[in-house]
């Protein structure tokens, strides 16, 4: 008896299976020389294109998310942000969470030899993709109750997908710290929409500062809510704090009126204890 189940197997059947197998190899090495195109295309950017990086992309493609990567945008420490464009030939932002950069590598280090990690694997990917998809949640909910935030449109594996903030040239809109005319008018709006979030959304930005607000046509919009908490967390009050604290700081300092820290806070969370 041979080994191969295939030898069981009526001729006719075979052929299928043959024919199945070249055409199974054809989309696979068609698929494979497009990612190194992509991949060649995509090294004038960076190293943030890794393989299944570029595979997520090309998913998102195909669900007719985005049809290419433009240019990029911003580059921090945990995610790379690039201006994308639409089917339709809209302009999108796409926020990729860095796989493979020296700080995640830095931080699976300590995580590999870790039994409490153990299912978690060496250099996984997993991590950051509830990152991303937590960031994608965030903005979800927060939309959802009438926080002004960029219209989260697609999350997959590490790659968020969200309206683009900018002008129809693909410029940016430039963030609060590089805002030259800032209001008392700029400053209330913040607090109303720390109040919503708080409020409607049950939600703590956590990472609010001037460089995480866009003052947009249509009034202040928050962004950047990968670190946001929900208002049960058990630091939620700190968070808030040191939220509304980053904000008197920075309108102080434009010559803004700023009420009591502690003041707001309450306000915020709609007690008076
Ligand atoms: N929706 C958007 N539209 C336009 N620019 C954006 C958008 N989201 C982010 N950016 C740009 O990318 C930068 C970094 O984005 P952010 O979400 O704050 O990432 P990080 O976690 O690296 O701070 C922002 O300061 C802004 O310039
Ligand atoms: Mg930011």
């Amino acid at each position: 008896m041979s080994e191969e189940p295939d030898e069981q197997l009526p001729r006719e059947e075979k052929h299928k299976a043959a024919a199945r197998a070249d055409r199974w190899l054809s989309k696979y090495e068609r698929k494979s020389r497009f990612l190194n195109k992509m991949s060649e295309d995509y090294d004038v950017f960076d190293n943030v294109f890794d393989m299944p990086t570029l595979m997520t992309i090309n998913e998102l493609r195909s669900d007719g998310v985005i049809q290419y990567i433009k240019s990029s945008l911003a580059a921090g420490k945990e995610s790379k942000v690039y201006l994308a464009v639409a089917p339709d030939g809209s302009l999108r932002t796409a926020k990729i969470y860095l796989t493979v950069n020296a700080e995640f590598k830095k931080r699976m280090q300590y995580i590999a030899g870790d039994p409490r990690f153990s299912d978690l694997k060496p250099g996984s990917r997993s991590l950051i993709m509830t990152w991303a998809r937590k960031e994608f949640k965030n903005m979800q909910t927060a939309h959802a109750v009438g926080v002004r935030v960029p219209l989260p449109i697609a999350v997959k594996k590490n790659v968020l997908v969200m309206e683009f903030i900018g002008d129809s040239e693909g410029n940016p809109m430039p963030a609060l710290i590089n805002t030259e005319e800032i209001t008392l008018n700029d400053y209330q709006q913040v607090i109303e929409q720390m109040t919503m979030l708080y409020q409607k959304a049950k939600l703590v930005h956590a990472d609010l500062s001037e460089y995480n607000i866009f003052k947009t046509d249509l009034g202040i919009m928050l962004f950047d809510f990968g670190s946001a908490i929900a208002i049960q967390h058990p630091n939620s009050k700190q968070f808030l704090l040191r939220d509304v604290m980053n904000m008197n700081r920075f309108f102080e300092k434009r010559g803004i009126e700023v009420l009591n820290t502690a003041q707001i806070v309450e306000e915020i969370r709609g007690d008076t204890k």
